[in-house]
């Protein structure tokens, strides 16, 4: 299972906005990620930007009105409405948004709209004024209620030069959102899965704490696999600089006291706990309420344990919720399938992924990982060296084989 958007057939609707120049990156983006796009551009499209970059980025026909008037025309709306998976206009104008909440199908784009059974996904762009208009306002609600999804429009510099909301969602961001969408039916669907992940950072005094080599980035590719999957995704997350996986709830935290916190408090329900941070054992004892100063002495910092997040959570399941699977991290040094096995053993765990963090070839940080997984029924998988995404899309293979799906 490779991201959702791979193989799929959309359709990308482009209208007559100065936002039609990014719908080129859009087009781009969403062709690098193996979907097969079809563009279609209205008359006023084709006033911001030519065909001919839809056609050479897509590798595809981009459309234009005259197809449909063309001899095999009658048809070609029909062929590409019931062959997507998806139609996504972006920018859509508010003339487009009018046509589409009232079925009006006067152009190639709106008969297409039209005649699609799939997802409408919609990504407005205009003047702030025009987006306010009620009459607008009334068309995205109609489209809402239908079940169009929107992105955007959000505030920011609009052409105008003026400030407002109508500003083009960054392309970025709208294909995120269509991963997440065509995600949504996967195998794990109807799943919600809790887990946590990046380092956590225990204040010393105002300016200083004590924190790990956690990147979040393992944490983070588990979560954007199981969303690819179609699972309901809550995601803890200590502090990282990395973008938060759409679609998914995003709780961010500093200390390991605040992630506690929060597991416990999005721990009822769930189907999964993975507990994937680098969570600090100990915080200090005290934090000071100023800037600690140098006095030419020593300096003793006492420290005090915290409390076991996923240890907490396998004996809060025994009481409430005993069907829930728990999944913890073992980061070891040594002897690792050893300690892995005990700490599997010692917190209750189903299943425990240990990694061997003290190999030449770094974890931390690193877009690879080398992980085993061992489960509390015995079996053991060793994996190569792999993304540290596929060590997602592998726990979502396990989820699959536990749950029986
Ligand atoms: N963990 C946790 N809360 C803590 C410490 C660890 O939830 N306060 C979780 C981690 O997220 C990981 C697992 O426990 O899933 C194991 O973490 P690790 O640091 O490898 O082991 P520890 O149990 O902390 O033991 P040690 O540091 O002694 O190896």
């Amino acid at each position: 299972m490779s991201n959702p958007i791979a193989g799929k057939h959309i359709i990308l609707g482009v209208t007559g906005s100065i936002a039609a120049y990014k719908a080129a990156i859009l087009a781009s983006k969403l062709t690098q990620a193996g979907a097969k796009v079809d563009c279609i551009l209205t008359e006023s499209a084709t006033q911001f930007i030519n065909p001919l970059t839809f056609q050479t980025v897509t590798g595809r026909k981009a459309y234009l009105d005259q197809d449909l008037w063309a001899r095999e025309g009658h048809v070609v709306h029909i062929g590409l409405a019931h062959e997507a998976d998806l139609v996504l206009i972006a920018p859509v104008s508010a003339n487009t948004l009018a046509k589409l909440a009232h079925g009006i199908a006067d152009n190639l784009l709106s008969v297409t709209a039209l005649a699609a059974t799939c997802p409408l996904v919609l990504a407005p762009a205009m003047d702030a004024g025009m987006y306010a208009h009620p009459a607008t306002q009334q068309n995205v609600q109609m489209l809402k209620e239908r079940g169009a999804e929107f992105i955007g429009p959000k505030p920011g510099h609009l052409a105008s030069g003026l400030v407002g909301l109508g500003r083009f969602a960054e392309p970025e961001t709208i294909l995120s959102r269509v991963r997440f969408l065509l995600g949504k039916n996967g195998r794990l669907a109807g799943k919600r899965i809790l887990l946590t992940a990046g380092p956590t950072q225990e204040a010393l005094d105002p300016v200083r704490y004590i924190s790990n080599r956690s990147s979040g980035k393992q944490g983070y590719a588990i979560a954007q696999a199981l969303l690819d999957e179609g699972a309901t995704v809550t995601l803890v997350s200590g502090p990282t600089n990395l973008p938060l996986p759409e679609g998914a709830q995003v709780i961010e935290v500093t200390s390991a006291a605040e992630m506690k916190d929060a597991v416990m408090t999005h721990l009822k329900d769930k189907d999964a706990f993975i507990s994937v941070a680098a969570v600090a054992d100990f915080t200090p004892s005290s934090t000071a309420g100023e800037k600690i100063k140098k006095t030419g002495q020593d300096l003793t910092l006492e420290l005090v344990p915290t409390v076991d997040i996923l240890r907490t959570v396998s004996e809060e399941r025994r009481r409430s919720n005993p069907g829930m699977l728990v999944i913890g991290f073992a980061a070891e040094t040594t002897q690792t399938y050893q300690n892995a096995i005990k700490k599997l053993q010692e917190k209750g765990l189903d299943l425990i992924i240990a990694n061997d963090v003290g190999q030449p070839q770094p974890v931390f940080g690193a877009d690879e990982n080398k992980v085993t997984f061992i489960s509390a029924d015995g079996q053991v998988q060793e994996f190569p060296w792999m993304p540290k995404y596929t060590v997602g899309e592998k726990l979502a293979d396990f989820f699959v084989q536990k749950w029986g799906l």
